[in-house]
Formats: C-alpha cells, structure tokens, sequence
C-alpha cells in the first residue's frame, strides 16, 4: 500500500552515518579532481583513505546491520538499492585498489599521506599496471555513473515521494514529513 507513509523510520546508526558521510565526501572530491582536475598527491591520498575507511565500514556494518526499509517500498526498488549499494561497496574497494595498482606498476612519483608518511607501493608487475589503468578509468566512470542514480533516487525520496527514507541517514535526524 503505498499510501501509508508516515511511519515510524528506523533510521541509520551514528556509525554507519558518519562512514556514509566521510566517505561521500571523499568520492565526491576524487571523482572531481579525476574528472576536472587538481593535486594528483591529494587525489591519492584521499582514495587510499576511501580504501581504508571502506574496510572499517564494512566490518563494522557485519556488526551493524542497517535498518530494514519500510514495508511500503515496492520489490523492484528494494531489488534496485540492495544491488546498487552491494556494487558501491565493490567499487569502493576495487576502484582505489586500481589505482594503487597503476601507481604502484608505474613506480614514476613517491607515493605519500598528504606528506605525512610514506605509502608503499603494491608488490606489482609493470604489465598489471597497464590494466589497473584501464581498469581505473572505467570504474571510475562507472562511480560517476552510480552517484548520479544514487542521488537522483535520493531526490526522488525526497522530493516527489516524500517519504522518511532520505531522513534515514541525515545526521540531523530531520524528518521530511
Ligand atoms: C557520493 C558518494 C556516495 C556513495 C559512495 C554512497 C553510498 C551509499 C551506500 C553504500 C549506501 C548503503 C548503506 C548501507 O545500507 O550499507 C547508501 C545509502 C544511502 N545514501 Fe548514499 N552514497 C553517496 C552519496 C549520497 C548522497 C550525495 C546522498 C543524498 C543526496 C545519498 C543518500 C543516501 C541515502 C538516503 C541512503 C539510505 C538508503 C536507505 O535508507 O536504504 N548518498 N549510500
Ligand atoms: C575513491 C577513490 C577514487 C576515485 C573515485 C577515483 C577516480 C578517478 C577518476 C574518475 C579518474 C579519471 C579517469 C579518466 O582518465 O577518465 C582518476 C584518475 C587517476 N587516479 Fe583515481 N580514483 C580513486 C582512487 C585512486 C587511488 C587510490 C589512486 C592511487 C593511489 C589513484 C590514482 C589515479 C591516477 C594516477 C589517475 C590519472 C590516470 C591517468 O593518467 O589518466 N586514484 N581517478
């Protein structure tokens, strides 16, 4: 039914919204320094960050389980975000892993933490290299891609079905009806 909407949410945990949020953030800033431009030294450290921040998140959320979606949400839209998010975590493993891999084949710049200690680099042959940059390009474009969904489902919830779901993972705990 999809009438009755104004449920009680179960939202996200603070932890599980904290990992969304920083990690977000940090996707957003890689896409737009790989897509437009900027520090190639930030863009790396940033996406080792992603990388180790995806690992705790994903520990953590075994432990965690999110909230089940209210029972007025329709089969295919469950089927939608369960695969999307299982793809997202995918991504945000393999998609830094490429890069560490490309750099690490490549061997050209020292690879470092915003200048605070050094990185090393993944025990790779030169050739593995040629495909993590491949490999990365297309699964960053695949991120872009993922994001713009992500987000237009977001606005969907948010503004044309105007339900609690985008609420679910706000910090503020606002609730949109
Ligand atoms: C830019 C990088 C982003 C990534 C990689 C990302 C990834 C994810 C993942 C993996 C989940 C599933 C959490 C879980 O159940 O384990 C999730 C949930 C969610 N995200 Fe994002 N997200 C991003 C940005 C955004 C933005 C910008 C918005 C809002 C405009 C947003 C809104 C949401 C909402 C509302 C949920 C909860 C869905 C539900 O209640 O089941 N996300 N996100
Ligand atoms: C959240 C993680 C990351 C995202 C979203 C991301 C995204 C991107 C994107 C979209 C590009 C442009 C691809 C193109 O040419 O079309 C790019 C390029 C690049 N990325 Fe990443 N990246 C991430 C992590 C990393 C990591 C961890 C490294 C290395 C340690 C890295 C190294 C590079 C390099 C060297 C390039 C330039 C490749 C070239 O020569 O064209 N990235 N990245």
């Amino acid at each position: 039914m999809r009438g009755a909407r104004s449920f009680h949410a179960q939202r996200y945990a603070r932890g599980a919204i904290f990992f969304h949020w920083m990690i977000a953030l940090l996707v957003l800033v890689n896409l737009w320094i790989g897509l437009v431009g900027g520090s190639m030294g930030v863009h790396k450290a940033v996406g080792i960050t992603v990388l180790v921040l995806t690992a705790g998140r994903i520990v953590w959320r075994i432990a965690n389980p999110p909230p089940p979606l209210p029972a007025y949400v329709a089969g295919w839209e469950r089927l939608a975000a369960t695969w999307t998010h299982r793809l997202f975590y995918l991504l945000l493993i393999v998609l830094p892993l490429s890069g560490w891999a490309m750099v690490s084949g490549a061997k050209r710049y020292p690879l470092d933490w915003f200048g605070l200690f050094p990185i090393p680099y993944l025990p790779i042959p030169p050739a593995v290299a040629g495909v993590g940059h491949e490999a990365h390009e297309l699964l960053g474009l695949l991120m872009a891609g993922l994001v713009a969904l992500h987000v237009g489902a977001a606005l969907r919830h948010r503004f044309l079905l105007r339900d609690g779901i985008v609420s679910r993972i706000l910090p503020s705990g606002r609730r949109t009806r």
